[in-house]
């Protein structure tokens, strides 16, 4: 189950969507940039023709902005979503290993693959060598690891030494990597952090990005991957090549060309993170997982009624996102989207509210 379903909410609640303060999907609060609306509403004119198959424009764009030498490495999809069901369906792994808890599509696209997914728990520590033991005894050629960097939910960052060690280890073996980087344009580290530009070294990697989450258009959708021109090509061959629509294209053509927005984005989350950081983590009740990009998890204490809090949150029409659907997680994990300063405090507050009637 997905967070970010406004339109059930509203429906549920009886409230319109514009009423519903949706902190169960990770949206930056701060976007689209004014450049994406003026982008869209000037491609508006375009619509009665197909859209370019070859998505030349952002393309170009993506090669630019992030330093890719060879533009036939990039493919596009209709989010990260299509990008990640398109590279596992183009991979054909016989097992997808999902280092758990994880985003349900990994599952999804592996079983729509005909592949058999591995669970494998992150440990306390998240190290990342537990993945490679779990990976190392099984006869491996064909198979893929899925790695979420930054992992949604926890938040928690592998830095890119770390993940590059693995990697390396899993591509000798000829095992693939599929590195989901939805949320790494969040990381004012990011260019330290991002496997993009190891992708040409590495012929069994793929990393894939959303526009959806920075720009904020998850209902218009664009993400794109990043692989060895030859996995791109086989890829282009065989899928649909008309679901990157007109207008995604133009609007992730001008995101991508956004550097006061960015500027600004990181500016806004380094002042939230402290924010949190000074609330929730502050309270003996819960423990924080400390904030990394523009979402935090919680985790509330046994004796907490969390069903009641939950409820509670959305009688007032806030819906935060229940974690009860990860594996490895329960009731009592709880994952919020950073919001603007006003609404974060509105949560916190309704929150403590909340909890001091239950105590
Ligand atoms: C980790 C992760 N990857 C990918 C996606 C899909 O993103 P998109 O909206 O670009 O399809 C999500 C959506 O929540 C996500 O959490």
């Amino acid at each position: 189950m997905h967070g970010g379903r406004i339109y059930e909410y509203a429906e549920r609640s009886g409230r319109t969507p514009d009423e519903i303060l949706d902190f169960s999907a990770n949206i930056n609060p701060l976007g689209p940039p004014e450049s994406v609306i003026a982008a869209v509403h000037a491609a508006v004119k375009d619509i009665q023709h197909y859209p370019d198959t070859r998505q030349a424009g952002v393309k170009s764009v993506l090669t630019y902005r992030f330093q890719i030498e060879d533009i036939d490495a990039v493919f596009c999809g209709n989010g990260a979503a299509e990008v990640i069901d398109l590279t596992v369906r183009q991979l054909r792994p016989e097992r997808v290993y999902v280092l758990e808890p994880a985003f349900l599509e990994y599952e999804t696209a592996a079983r729509r693959a005909g592949a058999s997914v591995v669970h494998v728990p992150l440990p306390d520590d998240f190290s990342l060598t537990h993945v490679v033991d779990r990976v190392h005894p099984r006869p491996s050629h064909g198979d893929l690891v899925v790695l979420n960097n930054p992992h949604n939910p926890t938040g928690h960052c592998w830095g890119r030494r770390e993940a590059l060690e693995v990697l390396e280890e899993l591509s000798a073996r000829g095992v693939h990597a599929l590195v989901d980087e939805s949320f790494m344009d969040f990381r004012w580290d990011e260019d330290g952090l991002t496997l993009i530009p190891f992708v040409k070294h590495l012929k069994t990697v793929v990393v894939v990005r959303s526009a959806t989450k920075m720009y904020a258009i998850p209902g218009l959708r664009f993400g794109f991957g990043v692989a060895h021109p030859d996995t791109v090509r086989r890829i282009e061959a065989d899928r649909d090549h008309w679901s990157v629509n007109h207008l995604a294209q133009a609007a992730a053509a001008a995101a991508y060309q956004e550097t006061e927005f960015v500027q600004r984005t990181w500016q806004w989350l380094k002042a939230e993170h402290e924010h949190i950081k000074g609330t929730w983590g502050a309270l003996s009740a819960v423990r924080l997982f400390p904030p990394s990009v523009n979402y935090f998890l919680v985790h509330l204490d046994s004796n907490i009624d969390a069903e009641r809090i939950v409820q509670g949150l959305e009688e007032k029409g806030i819906y935060v996102r229940r974690c009860d659907s990860f594996r490895c997680l329960d009731s009592h994990y709880l994952r919020m989207a950073i919001k603007s300063h006003m609404h974060n405090e509105y949560l916190w507050h309704a929150f403590m509210r909340l909890l001091n009637q239950l105590l």
